[in-house]
Formats: structure tokens, sequence, C-alpha cells
């Protein structure tokens, strides 16, 4: 395998400048991300939605940032190389810009991250300036934005009406010149990601759920190989069935253990005769 340079944000705006799609996955853990590696992945989120997709939260609410950091730590231990996002969990940087600055920097200084990710547009502009100009890149986050699903309406399609749009639109623009190097547009029409996309001048798009159109795609990890059993969203595409292999693979394992299939002897170890021997006069001497 040839050595994987690491991912450096000057590459993430050639690619973006070039026109040649970047590629961008959740994970949460160490054996996703060695494959994550190895597939060459360009950017890694720890997203929040580790709450639903690892700890079996209905919402990503109760996430914690010692959750975040303990996930990120162990995917940076798998993919050294990748662009590492850490995504700031509810109430990290809501309440003031010094509480985003610090919650940021614990994301940098304890998991060795690249770059975090908060959500919302014009009202926490100045979250993403306090962050940028603490010098800890920030990539914004638009559309449907799980922290905030009850004030959407659920996880819904967002910016349907034009007024809705304009709203991103605006938002997109607030956020850039607060400071963002990209934004992330979840599950908006494909026109307005087109449009956000054009407008962009100092940052990149990313789509999950919301057309061909940006710079590059994301998509939820576990959505991608059936591995969350809740629901699939429409806007995820199952790349392989993982989930239906293990169910697979552990209703095997209880079958061979029960009919006394497994294990066999290439599973165990034996001890020599001699020690056995020795073991048996030992015991016996005891008794
Ligand atoms: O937490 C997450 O994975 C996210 C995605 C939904 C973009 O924020």
């Amino acid at each position: 395998m040839t050595e994987r340079k690491k991912v450096s944000l000057p590459d993430l705006f050639d690619k973006a400048g070039r026109g040649d799609p970047i590629t961008m996955l959740t994970c949460y853990d160490f054996p996703t991300a060695t494959f994550q590696e190895q597939a060459g992945i360009d950017m890694i989120l720890v997203g929040d939605s580790l709450g639903m997709t690892m700890l079996g939260y209905d919402s990503t609410l109760p996430v914690t940032m010692d959750d975040m950091i303990r996930h990120a730590q162990a995917v940076r231990r798998g993919s050294p190389n990748a662009w590492l996002i850490g995504d700031m969990p509810y109430m990290s940087y809501q309440p003031s810009v010094e509480t985003a600055i610090r919650n940021a920097g614990r994301f940098m200084a304890e998991a060795g991250c690249d770059a975090v990710k908060l959500e919302g547009g014009a009202a926490m502009a100045d979250r993403v300036a306090g962050i940028a100009a603490a010098g800890i890149p920030v990539m914004g986050h638009l559309g449907l934005t799980p922290q905030s699903s009850s004030a959407l309406g659920g996880f819904r399609l967002q910016g349907k009406t034009a007024s809705q749009a304009r709203t991103i639109v605006e938002d997109a623009a607030a956020l850039e010149r607060a400071g963002v190097f990209a934004i992330l547009l979840e599950l908006v029409p494909d026109q307005v990601c087109e449009i956000v996309t054009e407008r962009a001048e100092t940052c990149f798009v990313i789509s999950l759920g919301a057309g061909p159109h940006a710079h590059g795609q994301l998509l939820i990890y576990h959505d991608m190989f059936g591995l969350y059993p809740k629901f699939k969203p429409r806007m995820a595409k199952v790349f392989g069935d993982a989930g239906s292999v293990i169910l697979e693979g552990l209703e095997r394992y209880a079958r061979e253990v029960r009919e006394g299939a497994f294990p066999t002897e290439e599973n165990y170890f034996a001890m020599s005769d001699e020690a056995l021997a020795e073991l048996t006069r030992e015991l016996s001497a005891d008794d």
C-alpha cells in the first residue's frame, strides 16, 4: 500500500477549485477509521450523530464534549491522514463565544482534530469568527441542523419555499464573512445548494442530501452500510449491507456454539503432554 500524505486545507481548496469532488464521511471509532484511511477519504467528521448511531439516543442532544473527545481520539488513531473535523455538540458553543472557543480548542488539543463544525447561520457568526480568530478552522452547517430539529419541525427537507431558501443563502453568506472554510448543506433542495455553491468565494460547500452541485459529498457511515436499524433516510445510498452480514454471522455463531461446532481445534491451544503430566501429578499430590 502506498503511503498516504496528510490532507491539508490547501489540498482541499485545490480540489474544490479544480472541480475534483471532495469525499467526506462520518466516523466514530478506530476500526472504521482505519478502513476510511485506507480508502483515501479526504475528510472525516466525528459527528454528534454518534449519539444516535453509537450510543442509541433518540437525538444528538444528550451528547457531551467528553463523548466527542473520546470518539475523536479513537478516529484520529485510526486515520492519521484524513482532514479530521470534530462536531461541536449541543450547548458546547451556543452559550457564548468564549465557550465555543474553549470547546473548539479541546478538539484540537485533546483529539488531534484539524477543524471543528458547528450548526447555525447568522446567529452563530460571532462564534465562528471567534473560533477562526483563535486559529481553528471552522465548518458551518445549514439546512437540516439536527440540534434544532424541534424548532425545525423534525428531520425534514429545509429551504423549500423561496423565503426559506433565501434565509439559507443569506446565512451561508454570513458564515462565509465570519470565516468558515466550508459549509455543510444538509437536506436542502438541489437548486439551493447550487446557488450557495456558485456564490461561495472563500469557502467550499459539502452536500449531505443536497444534490450533486456542491464541491463534495458527505454520507453518514452507518446509513451507507445498513448499520443503523431504526431508519434509512432517502438521501443515503446503501453501498453494502454490512448490517445483514453481521446479523447472519451472529446467528451462525450462536447456532455453532449451541451445536458444538465451535470452537474446533484450530481455535484453541493445547499444552504439552509433559506439562500436562506434571500438572496432573502436582494436583493429585495436593489432594
Ligand atoms: O453529526 C453529524 O453526523 C452531522 C451530520 C448530520 C452532518 O452533523
